[in-house]
């Protein structure tokens, strides 16, 4: 893999933690917080894929409330206004992992490109990268929106490469999602997996080029 011109991140998962609004599930429905925030997150990202198939596009914050009130449901917890308002809150501005600062910071001092690629819609990722501090380390937000569909269709990755200009192989895409790492190799880009949680690589018949444990692994490829 040679050095990068730009480093394309998935947000979710990857640069803000989706799985810290455990804690606050947890104080609203004690023994059941870990429970709702990894159901919430895997119909969150089933309803994308759904709709992605079948060309019935909505913005994934819309998305984000459906799998949620559809969560609480399935576990039998009572989402009321007030708690969803609570839940959601935490999810606008979801905490960065403590590496990521850094790891930006030092693709900015090499003068490599940095930007989001996230299924995300532009306002919810605004709000997240304001929230976290990232707006002036990231040279663009890109959002699935204008394409009205989700990853892993190639249209998505291949924007990412277009707004810079540059080709594949002068890219590096960085996933913590193991699904969203095959889809951008499935596509051709240099491809390294964060795998944050000790997962098996998923059986798509492709596998990135790297596999590391946090976001200081771009560094080491660089
Ligand atoms: C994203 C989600 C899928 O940011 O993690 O694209």
């Amino acid at each position: 893999m040679s050095t990068p011109k730009l480093v394309l991140f998935d947000a979710y998962g990857t640069l803000f933690d989706v799985y810290s609004v455990s804690s606050t599930a947890e104080q609203i429905f004690p023994g059941q917080g870990a429970r709702l925030s990894v159901l919430w997150r895997d119909k969150q990202i089933e309803y994308t894929r759904l709709r992605a198939m079948a060309g019935r596009y909505k913005p994934f914050w819309e998305i984000t409330v459906d799998a949620l009130q559809y969560s609480c449901e399935a576990l039998k917890l009572n989402l009321t206004d007030e708690r969803q308002h609570t839940l959601l809150n935490v999810y606008s501005s979801l905490p960065a992992y403590p590496e990521n600062r850094a790891v930006l910071q030092d693709l900015k001092d090499r003068g490599i490109k940095t930007a989001i690629l996230s299924n995300g819609n532009s306002e919810m990722l605004n709000v997240a990268v304001r929230s976290a501090n990232f707006h002036n380390l990231l040279d663009a937000v890109l959002s699935v929106e204008s394409l009205q569909t989700f990853k892993v269709h190639a249209s998505v990755y291949q924007m990412g490469l277009d707004h810079f200009g540059v080709n594949a192989s002068q890219a590096l895409f960085v996933s913590s999602n193991c699904w969203d790492a095959c889809g951008a190799s499935w596509f051709g880009l240099p491809t390294l997996w964060v795998n944050r949680a000790n997962l098996p690589l998923d059986r798509l018949d492709v596998s990135p080029a790297a596999i590391g444990r946090d976001l200081n692994d771009v560094m080491s490829l660089l």
